[in-house]
């Protein structure tokens, strides 16, 4: 009911505006008695996954609390676990206005937002402060003025940071929107990355005496042979976890609806059935080796049970939550399997 009044109001505004407006009163708000307008009772449903216990395995899917300014606020909603980021060694702008559409009659949303973040010192600042005891992922990315060559030194840079506040690592390297960043998910430039990172998980592991897993969020826009040879170098690399999927590029279920043409990533109901798909193949390839954490469209309780019989341990949420709101949480924990 409150989240309805709010919708109405929110989506009067541009999107990028509601975001910021949204953000800022959830921070505000968070951790203090005002919090009763979104916090709200979810039960405990606990899970074990990368080897860390999650308290309910509905999750807030990274992009949506970037620089961890709501933490508080996002925990009392009762999510299970918050991804944090896409945060980069360096605070950057992010692309050119507007770059956040909504794609109504569809549930969708389209964004190119580029990775506009306060960079990972301002991230670390704020994991420092949070009382949220569940589990903070933190999605770490690159400058867009990195070189892709040097791109895995950003990805070092912000590990080495984050590394002893964060509960697990999410490695992106599936954003539409970085020029070059999906190049990364594939071949040599592939084993490369996840090799450097794992041995420097290995070293970070013993200067601070905890293991803090690693995933690897990729995308849905990618053939079989190259989901197999993906799938293929994370076992071989060891790595945690995988998250599938980031958005897509693909326009064909909404071509003709507003906002279709704009330059960018796909999220929401559109990517549903696409995104379950691919995690259907992505665990017929792990064979139950390697976790996933799906995402994609996730907007009920039966699109989350769908995602998790196709394959995912945990599931997350980004455009769902933005129709739906806080309810959507609940909703999903409460008729799980
Ligand atoms: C506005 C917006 C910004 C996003 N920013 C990021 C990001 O910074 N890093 C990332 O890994 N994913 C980002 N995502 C992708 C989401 O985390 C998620 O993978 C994708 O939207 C699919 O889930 P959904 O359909 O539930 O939204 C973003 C998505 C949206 C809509």
């Amino acid at each position: 009911m409150f989240y309805q009044l709010a919708r109405h109001f929110l989506f009067k505004l541009d999107p990028e505006v509601a975001h910021e407006l949204t953000i800022k009163q959830l921070s505000f708000l968070g951790g203090t008695p005002l919090d009763i307008f979104f916090r709200q009772k979810v039960p405990s449903r606990p899970v074990t996954v990368m080897g860390l216990t999650f308290d309910n395995p509905v999750g807030l899917a990274a992009g949506l609390d970037k620089d961890g300014e709501a933490i508080d606020a996002f925990g009392a909603m009762g999510f299970g676990f918050i991804e944090v980021g896409t945060v980069t060694p360096r605070p950057q702008p992010g692309n050119d206005k507007p770059r956040l559409f909504r794609v109504i009659p569809a549930e969708g949303i389209i964004n190119r937002m580029g990775f506009n973040n306060k960079g990972v010192d301002h991230l670390v600042e704020q994991l420092k402060k949070t009382r949220y005891q569940g589990v903070i992922g933190v999605n770490i990315g690159k400058n867009k003025d990195t070189p892709l060559e040097e791109g895995k030194n950003d990805y070092l840079a912000c590990m080495d940071k984050v590394y002893p506040y964060a509960g697990y690592i999410a490695i992106n390297i599936s954003s539409p929107n970085t020029p070059g960043l999906r190049q990364l998910q594939y071949g040599a430039a592939l084993d490369e990355l996840l090799a450097a990172l794992k041995l420097r998980q290995g070293e970070l592991a013993q200067l601070h005496g905890k293991y803090v897993p690693l995933a690897v969020k990729i995308a849905p826009d990618m053939s079989d042979d190259e989901l197999a040879d993906v799938a293929n170098t994370l076992l071989k690399n060891q790595i945690d976890g995988v998250i599938a999927t980031n958005t897509t590029l693909d326009r064909e279920m909404i071509f003709d609806m507003p906002h279709a043409h704009e330059t960018g990533g796909l999220s929401g109901k559109p990517l549903q059935a696409k995104s379950t798909e691919f995690i259907r193949k992505l665990a017929g390839q792990l064979k139950g080796k390697m976790p996933i954490i799906g995402v994609g469209g996730i907007d009920s309780a039966l699109a989350a049970r769908e995602k998790l019989a196709a394959g995912a341990s945990l599931v997350q949420v980004y455009s769902g939550f933005i129709y739906k709101g806080p309810p959507l949480v609940k909703d999903i924990v409460e008729h799980l399997l």
